[in-house]
């Protein structure tokens, strides 16, 4: 029996269609779980059946793909991955990050680097065994040095908030993404984690400029 527990971020290349196709299923199927019992009008007022609920989340995960397509969206989408009883590495979740960096044109007004999560899912069948928390954490090392994380979470999304707050995050105020948040999310709320990574603290009060590029693009 496989012991190993750890968890194992893969970045998806843009082009991978057939992987990007089996994590949207993923997705569709996560997020529905969520979703399924909530009215449909609190989710969406343009939404009139179960089905528009599918359509929506696969248009979300297609409009990802094609930001990270190109180079100034900044969106990486990975799987999350963890080893099967055979010691394959077996999907387990999506994880679509935006990493804005210092002077991003469509952030300018930031003066700091930051992970924004866009889309966070895991299989509808392995929830609650720690791989959500853990893909926080993997992430985070990923882009080191990082100021803070940021995201949007729907307020009908409970659960989501539950687990966000237990990965030590708090509501700062307005949704982060005015565009999505204006269009879709306008029920959202903004979340944000400081990081008080040991590295990113001590490269900032010795004065030396932190690496705005990060490590992962
Ligand atoms: C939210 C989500 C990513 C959490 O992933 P996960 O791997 O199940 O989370 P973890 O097992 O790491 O949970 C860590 C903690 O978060 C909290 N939490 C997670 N899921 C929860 C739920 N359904 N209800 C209440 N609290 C929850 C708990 O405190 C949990 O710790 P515990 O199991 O020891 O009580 C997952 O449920 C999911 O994919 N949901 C559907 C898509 C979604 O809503 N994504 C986020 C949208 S912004």
């Amino acid at each position: 029996m496989n012991t190993d527990n750890r968890i194992f971020l893969k970045k998806i290349s843009p082009d991978n269609n057939g992987e990007l196709e089996s994590l949207k299923k993923l997705y569709v199927e996560s997020f529905y779980e969520q979703y399924k019992d909530i009215p449909l009008e609190k989710l969406n007022k343009d939404f009139k059946t179960q089905d528009d609920i599918k359509k929506r989340l696969s248009w979300v995960i297609d409009q990802n793909m094609e930001y990270a397509k190109t180079s100034n969206h900044f969106t990486d989408i990975y799987a999350i991955q963890k080893k099967d009883g055979k010691g394959n590495l077996d999907d387990c979740g999506v994880m679509i990050i935006e990493h804005i960096k210092y002077g991003h044109p469509e952030h300018y007004n930031r003066n700091n680097t930051a992970l924004h999560i866009r889309h966070v899912a895991i299989d509808k069948n392995k929830q609650r065994f720690g791989i959500g928390g853990d893909a926080f954490i993997e992430v985070t090392k990923l882009y080191k040095p990082i100021d803070e994380i940021v995201l949007d979470v729907r307020n009908v999304n409970e659960k989501a908030q539950n687990f966000y707050k237990k990965q030590g995050f708090a509501i700062i105020s307005k949704p982060f993404d005015n565009h999505l948040s204006s269009e879709y999310f306008s029920s959202g709320k903004r979340w944000e984690e400081r990081i008080r990574s040991q590295s990113a603290m001590a490269r900032r009060s010795d004065g030396i400029p932190i690496d705005r590029r990060g490590s992962g693009h």
